[in-house]
């Protein structure tokens, strides 16, 4: 079967998303579908929150394929430290991750935006030093650094307390967010989880 062929079918088989294929995506996004059913019931719903502490879990449709597969692998080996995560990471296999990572990837849709509490303008203003790896508006097209447009407000407060706090740990994002104050991680959330174009849940 012809490539293009392949992708008009993959793309018939999404209907109602636009769907950009991704050059980096080694995985399978149609085994994937079926693999990520597990996952539906927290990364699907439109603003499902974690239990304690409160904050949305995160938005992951459009997300680079590289930096997913990245965070399950971080998730299965206790790296990056998560209850429910690891739960479901953890039987996962290489390659049951990646075609995962395909499938979600391949989303993208106009972002609908929650209400977010810090200052947007302000927030714009200190994410400039951010945009080098995370892109200027948070779509960064580099797919070693995580999309933060369109994110939930409330899971990038949570992401840069726990760098700050060296729960989550990662060399770069832990210099950066020691320099971060509680307001600072506010209003740059707030600018992040407000742009138009972002990542989206994932829905069928
Ligand atoms: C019980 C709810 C729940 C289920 C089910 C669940 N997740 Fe998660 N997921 C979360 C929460 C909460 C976080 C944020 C955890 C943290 O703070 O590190 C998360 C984080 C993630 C991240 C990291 C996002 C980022 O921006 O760093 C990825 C990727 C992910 N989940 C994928 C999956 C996949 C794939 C499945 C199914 C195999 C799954 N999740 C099932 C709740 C869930
Ligand atoms: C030199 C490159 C670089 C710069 C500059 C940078 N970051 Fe990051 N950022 C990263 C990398 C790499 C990761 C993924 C780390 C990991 O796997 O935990 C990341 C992850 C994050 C995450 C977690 C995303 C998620 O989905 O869980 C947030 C939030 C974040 N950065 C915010 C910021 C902010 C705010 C700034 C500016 C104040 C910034 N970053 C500057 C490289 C960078």
């Amino acid at each position: 079967m012809k490539t293009n062929n392949l992708w008009s079918l993959i793309v018939a088989g999404l209907a109602g998303v636009l769907i950009v294929p991704s050059v980096n995506a080694a995985g399978d996004p149609e085994a994937g579908k079926m693999k990520f059913y597990t996952c539906e019931g927290c990364h699907g719903v439109p603003g499902y929150t974690n239990a304690y502490p409160a904050y949305h879990v995160p938005r992951i449709g459009g997300q680079h394929a590289d930096y997913i597969v990245s965070a399950l692998k971080a998730y299965r080996s206790g790296q990056r430290k998560h209850g429910s995560m690891l739960g479901n990471a953890a039987n996962m296999t290489d390659r049951d991750l990646e075609d995962i990572a395909a499938y979600v990837s391949r989303f993208r849709s106009i972002n609908v935006n929650l209400p977010v509490t810090g200052n947007v303008a302000v927030g714009q203003g200190k994410s400039e030093s951010c945009g080098a790896c995370h892109g200027e508006d948070g779509n960064t097209t580099d797919p070693n650094f995580p999309r933060l447009a369109g994110q939930h407000e409330s899971y990038l407060i949570k992401a840069l307390q726990d760098y700050k706090s060296g729960a989550r740990k990662n060399p770069i994002m832990n210099g950066i967010a020691e320099g971060l104050s509680e307001e600072d991680m506010r209003d740059i959330a707030a600018y992040y989880a407000s742009q138009k174009k972002g990542l989206t849940i994932v829905e069928d």
